[in-house]
């Protein structure tokens, strides 16, 4: 039986769905903390020590977390990943996916170069010029979000409205990302959740939060969507921009009707849509790490079960 390392530190109902997954493919799931990983450069040694794989390496790896910390521990985390992919191990997404979308900035950049919709976006160091660019948004009529740069399910996104707001301006490890708020089509409060396997959009929903922040770890309700062409079209194309094996695409539309790319998550969770949509995302997922990355017997079992 093949073996999958699933980086997390807490499996929960993810890890159970893809351990079932995996074992219908023949391969068992071993959960393990990239803190608990390390590197050891000896003679006649593998360099890189998995727990639970001494002496061996994994048929591939899953991430389904990377632990924050300091810039020193978030830097061996993905040394970690980016070896494993330099010893043929496939990494499913891969580190430099990861890297490039867990840093907002970098993600904000890609999307823009590649000509996609996302909105103005400031990424910067100095205080006076975060305030300049609040003040001048303000005064044209538009609010500001401001977000930490390595933030995630909508945990420190704040929402300047008015000039007092700016008072409370802080940067994130003294780094400021702001982006204009962009007001959202319909009543409430809503943006959507595209979900993207390797260059194919499976699922999407639309998320209806309690308040402008549409994170269903804020609260959002899930609501299943038709297809729509359009929004299929930008998640493909901003999950081709960041390299990514899967993704899952925020896009929200505006008053206008039209559509912009807020973030792309590398890690994405999936038991909300899940919980909408007909298709096994998990079964989806580790067939696609199968088929692409895995032997020529998994790629069998796996294209036999995608039919
Ligand atoms: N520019 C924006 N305009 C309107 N709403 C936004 C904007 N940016 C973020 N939001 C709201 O905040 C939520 C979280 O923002 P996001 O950038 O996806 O960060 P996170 O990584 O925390 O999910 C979005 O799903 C959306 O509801
Ligand atoms: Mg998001």
């Amino acid at each position: 039986m093949g073996r999958i390392a699933v980086f997390t530190d807490d499996p929960g109902w993810h890890g159970k769905q893809l351990k079932l997954a995996f074992a219908n493919l023949g391969y068992s799931c071993d959960f393990v903390s990239l803190t608990e990983c390390r590197f050891t450069m000896e003679p006649g040694q593998l360099p890189l020590v998995i727990p639970g794989f001494e002496g061996t390496l994994p048929d591939a790896v899953f991430v389904r977390g990377v632990p924050g910390g300091s810039l020193e521990e978030v830097v061996l985390y993905l040394d970690v990943l980016h070896a494993l992919k330099l010893l043929a191990v496939p990494v499913y997404n891969d580190g430099h996916a990861i890297e490039r979308s867990v840093d907002k900035g970098m993600t904000s950049f890609l999307l823009h170069n590649a000509g996609l919709p996302t909105p103005l976006t400031w990424v910067l160091r100095n205080r006076t010029d975060a305030l300049a660019i609040a003040e001048h948004e303000l005064k044209n009529g538009h609010m500001l979000i401001s977000k930490p740069l390595f933030g995630s399910q909508g945990i420190g996104i704040r929402r300047i409205e008015k000039m007092t707001d700016l008072f409370w301006l802080t940067g994130s490890h003294g780094v400021y990302y702001l982006q204009r708020f962009i007001q959202c089509y319909g009543t409430g409060y809503s943006d959507n959740r595209v979900f993207v396997i390797n260059g194919r959009v499976i699922a999407m929903m639309c998320r209806r939060g309690k308040s402008w922040l549409n994170n269903v770890a804020q609260g959002a309700s899930c609501e299943c969507i038709d297809v729509e062409p359009e929004m299929v079209e930008l998640a493909i194309q901003a999950t081709a921009a960041l390299n990514m094996d899967y993704a899952g695409v925020d896009i929200i539309r505006d008053r206008a009707g039209d559509y912009w790319v807020i973030e792309i998550n590398s890690i994405p969770a999936w038991k909300g849509l899940q919980s909408v949509c007909n298709v096994n995302i998990a079964a989806l997922l580790a067939n696609d790490l199968a088929s692409r990355y895995l032997s020529k017997q998994a790629h069998e079992i796996a294209v036999a079960n995608s039919r």
